[in-house]
């Protein structure tokens, strides 16, 4: 896919840069407590500050319905003037959208949350257009948010001349190397909870993958439909069919053997997969939550060999001791075959934290800033905020 980005843009001097980024990160008691979002779109500031345009950030944090103090950006503005070590003011824009008349060349302002504005979410009343008002050109940089239909993302993009910025632009050229011509063997690894988000990257990579690694969620809907006891563990009764459908492919690599246990962490016990019979025991209160022994070894063996690799979503439980185990094998199988070796890509949030957890998070190539944008570009879809940047 080949979009326009900020390095095509000449004479960014002097010119009012509306920077759509994605600043939704976690609170704690207003407390920013993961900052790699701001992290990520500090190049593409920078760009734009040496290049002596005049910037205004917009971002939204969380999903307010209407002005909500709780969800200010004032910490986030704060969080990027420290990276940056640079007055960032925020404009508490009240109805009307503005920014100061007489901003410098190279100065950096942020717009309060935009979900404030009711017409953002759906761009109605021509917000996007309004938006369009205050600037002169517009950059879309946050991937997180490029699959949203919105005034800040796709409605402004009509209105001005509009490029990728540097994260959009690292995370498209990245996932297009999974989806476009992936280096053999591709290995994608899918687990978590939503069958809804994760069944179309199964069927959109499955041509392309040599073999899928699955757990969580997808391998419990599975097990369900194959008729196994399952107890307690998280399935997705919608998708019984499909799940059958698409485990049952050949390249789809199953468990071998489980984590079974109570939701607490006790009586967790290995359970080999195969016989209904060893399922038989599972009490009503017990569910499965993580992959086994066998299961990892067998996984490493698939990984080790893999020159592409996609990870999203967690093997089990994680959350939950012992139930991390499977799940943080897996970040550290992932990332010591990436960066070198193989191509490797992570997304979504779980993912994330995971890999954050064993401190590996630097050994991976692309770790995608991006949650539910990650999975519907990875299905094939074209996200809005992408179409209006194609060139
Ligand atoms: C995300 O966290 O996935 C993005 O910021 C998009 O947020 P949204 O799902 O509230 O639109």
């Amino acid at each position: 896919m080949k979009i326009k980005t900020i390095k095509q843009i000449r004479n960014l001097s002097g010119k009012r840069v509306l920077a759509r980024v994605d600043f939704n990160v976690p609170l704690e008691n207003g407390k920013i407590i993961d900052d790699s979002r701001i992290l990520a779109s500090i190049p593409t500031i920078e760009y734009l500050m040496k290049k002596g345009a005049k910037v205004i950030l917009v971002s939204h944090l969380g999903r307010p319905e209407g002005l909500d103090k709780k969800l200010s950006l004032a910490p986030v503005a704060k969080r990027v003037e420290e990276l940056m070590k640079k007055k960032v003011k925020l404009i508490r824009t009240g109805r009307d959208l503005s920014v100061p008349d007489k901003m410098k060349n190279g100065e950096v302002v942020m717009l309060e949350n935009i979900r404030f504005f009711p017409d953002e979410a759906k761009n109605e009343n021509d917000f996007g257009k309004k938006l369009a008002g205050i600037a002169d050109i517009f950059v879309l940089d946050g991937f997180a948010v490029a699959h949203r239909d919105s005034g800040s993302v796709t409605g402004v993009a009509k209105h001005l001349p509009s490029c990728a910025g540097l994260l959009l632009e690292k995370e498209i050229i990245g996932l297009s190397k999974a989806i476009e011509k992936p280096k053999k063997p591709f290995v994608l690894v899918l687990g978590g909870a939503k069958m809804e988000t994760k069944l179309p990257v199964l069927k959109n990579l499955l041509p392309k993958a040599d073999y899928v690694l699955i757990g969580g969620g997808i391998f419990n809907t599975y097990l369900k439909a194959k008729g196994f006891k399952v107890g307690k563990s998280l399935v997705d009764g919608d998708y019984l069919k499909e799940a059958l459908k698409y485990c049952s492919i050949k390249k789809v690599i199953k468990p071998v053997d489980v984590i079974v246990g109570k939701e607490s962490g006790k009586v967790a016990r290995v359970v080999p997969v195969g016989k209904k019979g060893y399922f038989a025991a599972l009490r009503m209160t017990e569910g499965v939550y993580d992959i086994g022994p066998q299961t990892i070894r067998l996984y490493a063996k698939y990984i080790k060999q893999a020159q592409t690799i996609v990870w999203n979503g967690a093997m089990g439980y994680f959350e939950q001791k012992p139930y991390d185990v499977g799940t943080l094998s897996i970040a550290r199988l992932v990332a010591s075959r990436s960066k070198g070796k193989a191509f490797g890509i992570i997304g979504g949030g779980e993912t994330l934290q995971v890999m954050e957890k064993v401190k590996m998070t630097e050994f991976v190539d692309l770790v995608s800033t991006g949650g539910g944008a990650m999975l519907e570009f990875l299905s094939g879809q074209r996200l809005p905020g992408l179409k209006l940047l194609t060139k």
